[in-house]
């Protein structure tokens, strides 16, 4: 198919995330992808900011990769798991147990990162029912956060950036505390947390659980907060009977410098989602992990077994890509591709602070955020990006960059430069 006719059939049929059927902002056919470029169909080349959503760490078309799913695809592409296993999920059972927090040993597959957050809730309220505590249904999350696009899921993102509120009336209402003030770096006050804890305290018997992004809040305003303050959620939560359920979606596997965020104020929770790069980006997979208390009480008491089972649990290609990615995740020197990320996102992002209308510029490990005054317009800006040569996807008012860790140097520096330099001229465009 030629370009033109791609693009027609995609406008006359395809919706895109968060899209209009009548949208007049451009998409762009990718013919393919290698490493951190992708290739347009009409042979442009784009260097990427984005890691397709926090997903490609290790970039695209990966050799080692791609032979563990042809020698995958030679035994079987999937079967169902319910009466059955297969060697790639047992593998990567064992190597998720061995890498997350001590405690966590049951491991629960599902589709994608929203699906996920559903399992993990519906897990806490099991819990408490089997425990004869049915009032305990509830959940208590801080505002900006986002857990998902599922019902269970939308019901704990943010009320008002959570892009969910005409649902509202639909939704289960859950209960809200401000977002941490204290950021990334900084201690956490008695008054940091007061609202917090007032809630808890006051709403404990309601309360299955509290669910949380670890440290960076996502796609709820890309905000870094302290890990004191998670130190102090843990706490809480032990203090007067909550679950704690950390969504690592978007923060597990390396984006923070650390396995997984949890790790920096070094907490364990009782129940945490793992999704995105957990298959490197090759194909949707995800894992709800919880301890042995839970997973026991759950299996103990009545209905005696876990209320939830997808058509696609544990598909064996999936499982092997997020294997063969986990292998070349821990092989890597990731860790310092990330420091490298993170001091060169940091002073290519800079120049940004002088910019007019730019609010703040944030860096966290491989994660680079430019907030602004007002939300881009994506119909100019985003041409302006593909122009430059580089695919970054902005949204409302924050431009912000998550590369593959394979990242070099030079192509940063093109994507920083990139933002920089449209940064500074896109008010004259508009
Ligand atoms: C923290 C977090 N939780 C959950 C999700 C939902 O994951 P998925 O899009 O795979 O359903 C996302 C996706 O952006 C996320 O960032």
């Amino acid at each position: 198919m030629e370009n033109e006719q791609i693009l027609g059939v995609d406008k006359a049929h395809v919706w895109h995330p968060y899209s209009s059927m009548d949208s007049v902002h451009p998409v762009y056919p990718v013919a393919s992808a290698s490493g951190v470029r992708l290739i347009l169909s009409d042979g442009r080349e784009l260097i990427d900011g984005m890691s397709s959503w926090w997903c490609a760490i290790h970039g695209y078309n990966h050799p080692e990769i791609n032979r563990a799913l042809e020698a995958q695809l030679q035994k079987m592409s999937h079967v169902m798991f319910g009466g059955l296993t297969h060697q790639p999920a047992v593998d990567l059972v064992t190597q998720l147990v061995a890498l997350t927090p001590d405690a966590l040993q049951s491991v629960f597959f599902s589709d994608s990162g929203s699906v996920s957050v559903e399992v993990a809730m519906k897990m806490a309220i099991q819990y408490w029912y089997a425990k004869g505590q049915s009032s305990k249904k509830y959940f208590l999350t801080i505002r900006n956060g986002y857990h998902g696009d599922t019902f269970g899921a939308m019901s704990v993102c943010d009320p008002v950036t959570g892009m969910h509120s005409l649902f509202q009336d639909t939704l289960t209402q859950q209960y809200f505390v401000d977002a941490p003030s204290c950021s990334f770096g900084q201690p956490c006050s008695d008054v940091d947390i007061a609202a917090f804890e007032q809630t808890l305290k006051t709403e404990k018997e309601h309360i299955a659980a509290v669910i949380m992004e670890p440290i960076v809040q996502g796609a709820g305003g890309m905000r870094f907060y302290s890990a004191e303050y998670l130190k102090r959620v843990r706490e809480l939560c032990d203090q007067h009977h909550v679950l704690l359920i950390l969504d690592e979606i978007a923060t597990g596997l390396g984006r923070t410098g650390k396995l997984f965020a949890c790790n920096h104020a070094d907490v364990t929770p009782d129940i945490m989602c793992i999704g995105k790069a957990l298959t490197g980006g090759y194909m949707t997979l995800a894992a709800t992990l919880t301890n042995k208390d839970i997973s026991d009480t759950i299996s103990q008491g009545d209905p005696g077994v876990f209320m939830h089972g997808p058509t696609f649990m544990a598909n064996p290609l999936a499982c092997t890509a997020a294997l063969t990615s986990l292998q070349l995740l821990l092989a890597s020197p990731w860790q310092s591709n990330i420091s490298r990320i993170e001091k060169q996102l940091a002073s290519g992002l800079e120049p940004c602070r002088a910019i007019n209308g730019v609010t703040d510029v944030r860096v966290l490990d491989a994660i680079g955020v430019v907030e602004l005054d007002k939300p881009v317009d994506m119909a100019v800006i985003q041409p302006l990006f593909v122009d430059a040569g580089v695919w970054i996807r902005p949204y409302g008012k924050l431009v912000y960059l998550m590369p593959p860790f394979i990242i070099e140097n030079e192509d940063l520096e093109e994507v920083t430069t990139a933002v920089v330099d449209i940064l500074s001229n896109y008010p004259l465009k508009l």
